[in-house]
């Protein structure tokens, strides 16, 4: 194993410790603490029996590691899944004054007397003292897939207003399906329906990690949407895995999507929730009352997320952001900013504000100020350079940098993390993302959230993102402007030094 890497230690993100994480699972806000449950091999740096992890925090930014809240046990692994808080005690297992937390997750059983091997089956387990303890449910496993069990998992939970009911999601991992059930009393499931759009399947995918959220479009709650997540590896928009997103309707049995791109269109006909290469298995923070649906995810790639450089830790989350639905060129757009508690706490740090600045060609701007945790926004407006944006965790040389960009002439966003540190570690590390991206008028805005291992984009208030790991030096913590070909107005540039 190599080094220990305390230069990469996330500074914005949930990180462990020690050890192997992957998914979130059953983000929840109980009594103005967010619990944080996650995939976690305690044992090793690379994926192997999977527990739950537990961390609390007052914000999603200050994180503390608590027991493991699920252990796997000989003959059980503890996959994906989600916590809720039964208020009304429809399960019976706590009671109305002190509800129970239920985590619904999928018991994946090898070896096991009872099971035959590789029978994935969802379970519950229940926790009377806010997340810090947990029991089995007596008659796990609650629902299994008859005749066949294998990759069946990932349940995710929705509250259907319309129905007084709870409606679960699942996956079957390799056909690709979404299954959907109800239930009103959260341990006896019916089945529904499933989800399986044509044209989305490819050889060796599998789905995972279902989310059914109900958003209203542009803000009118008579006006229910209904979008369904789902993580896809491999065969994302940036290559390996990422999460894709469907927008339709529910009606208490059936998700029908709006009209799909036909089959066989190009994949970024797709909606992706995220176009960097580092952002799957997302889920939705749970019990956040009327807010906006914050979703979190885990940020990494299965093409390389075993070999990742960080130590004594492999794995972190990513910004939680919240959703909306934007009617946009006549379509609803899902769009995302980063969630209220990180912004709440950014406007303390105290922002820097700069004055417009024309960037020429071949005279690109050394920022002056620096960091390897950092907010950028700026907006960028069109003159005759053809390509134009920023150089973050630059080196003082200027040799290693991940760069930003918008190509005005054919409309894309761009991050290039070729020449950004380390990215020796796998072949499959991608280096150059691109999405397209309309610029209203010939301006793009940017949000950019610079952390010790990553780059988060938000670009155009929220409807394109782009999440990308980078393991850049030490002494990479220089910005600098720059505009191709011609020049570029850089306006409402706003800072936030966070590295201290
Ligand atoms: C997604 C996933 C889930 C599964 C878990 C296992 O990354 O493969 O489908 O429940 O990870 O750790």
């Amino acid at each position: 194993l190599g080094a220990d890497t305390p230069q990469w230690r996330p500074a914005l993100h949930f990180s462990p410790a020690a050890h192997w994480m992957n998914d979130p699972n059953g983000p929840i806000l109980l009594d103005g603490v967010y619990h944080l449950f996650y995939q976690y091999n305690p044992g090793g740096m690379v994926w192997g029996p999977m527990s739950w992890g537990h961390a609390t925090s007052p914000d999603l930014l200050h994180w503390h590691e608590q027991a493991i809240a699920l252990r796997a046990k000989p003959g059980e692994d503890m996959f994906s899944g989600t916590v809720i808080l039964d208020r009304d005690n429809r399960s019976g297992l706590g009671n109305v004054q002190h509800p129970a937390l239920l985590a619904f997750y999928t018991s994946v059983f090898t070896d096991h007397p009872d099971h035959p091997d590789g029978t994935q089956a969802q379970s519950l387990a229940y926790s009377l003292d806010n997340g810090a303890t947990w029991q089995a449910y007596a008659h796990n496993p609650i629902l299994t897939l008859q005749p066949d069990s294998r990759q069946f998992r990932d349940p995710s939970l929705t509250w259907y207003a319309a129905g007084q009911c709870w409606i679960m999601a699942t996956v079957v991992g390799d056909a690709q399906v979404i299954k959907l059930y109800r239930s009103t009393d959260l341990l006896h499931w019916s089945f529904l329906s499933d989800f399986q759009p044509s044209g989305y399947r490819k050889p060796g995918m599998a789905w995972e990690m279902p989310l059914l959220v109900p958003l209203p479009l542009d803000g009118n709650p008579q006006d229910m949407r209904w979008v369904m997540l789902v993580s896809v590896n491999p065969w994302s928009i940036a290559g390996g895995s990422g999460v894709q997103y469907f927008i339709g309707r529910f009606d208490g049995v059936h998700f029908t999507p709006d009209a799909l791109p036909p089959v066989g269109a190009d994949p970024s006909a797709y909606g992706w929730l995220d176009h960097g290469a580092d952002h799957y298995a997302t889920a939705r923070i749970a019990n956040t009352g009327t807010g906006p649906p914050t979703l979190i995810g885990w940020m990494n790639n299965w093409d390389y997320a075993q070999d990742v450089p960080t130590a004594p830790w492999r794995g972190q989350m990513t910004l939680p952001a919240e959703l909306a639905l934007k009617t946009l060129d006549g379509h609803p757009t899902l769009v995302q900013a980063p969630a209220q508690p990180y912004r709440d706490w950014l406007a303390r740090q105290g922002m820097r504000t700069y004055p417009d600045r024309m960037v020429g060609r071949d005279r690109p701007w050394r920022a002056p100020f620096r960091g390897d945790v950092l907010d950028i926004r700026l907006t960028l407006r069109r003159g005759d350079g053809t390509r134009a944006g920023l150089v973050v965790r630059q080196t003082p040389d200027g040799k290693t940098g991940t760069v930003i960009s918008y190509d005005f002439t054919t409309a894309d966003l761009i991050v290039d993390r070729g020449h950004s540190g380390d990215v020796g570690f796998s072949p499959k590390f991608s280096p150059v993302h691109i999405a397209h991206l309309a610029a209203p008028g010939g301006v793009v805005s940017l949000h950019v959230v610079i952390d010790r291992c990553s780059v988060e984009v938000f670009a155009n208030d929220g409807v394109l993102r782009m999440t990308d790991l980078v393991f850049p030096p030490a002494d990479g913590t220089n910005v600098s402007l720059f505009s191709t070909a011609g020049s570029t107005r850089f306006s409402a540039l706003r800072v936030t030094v966070l590295n201290r």
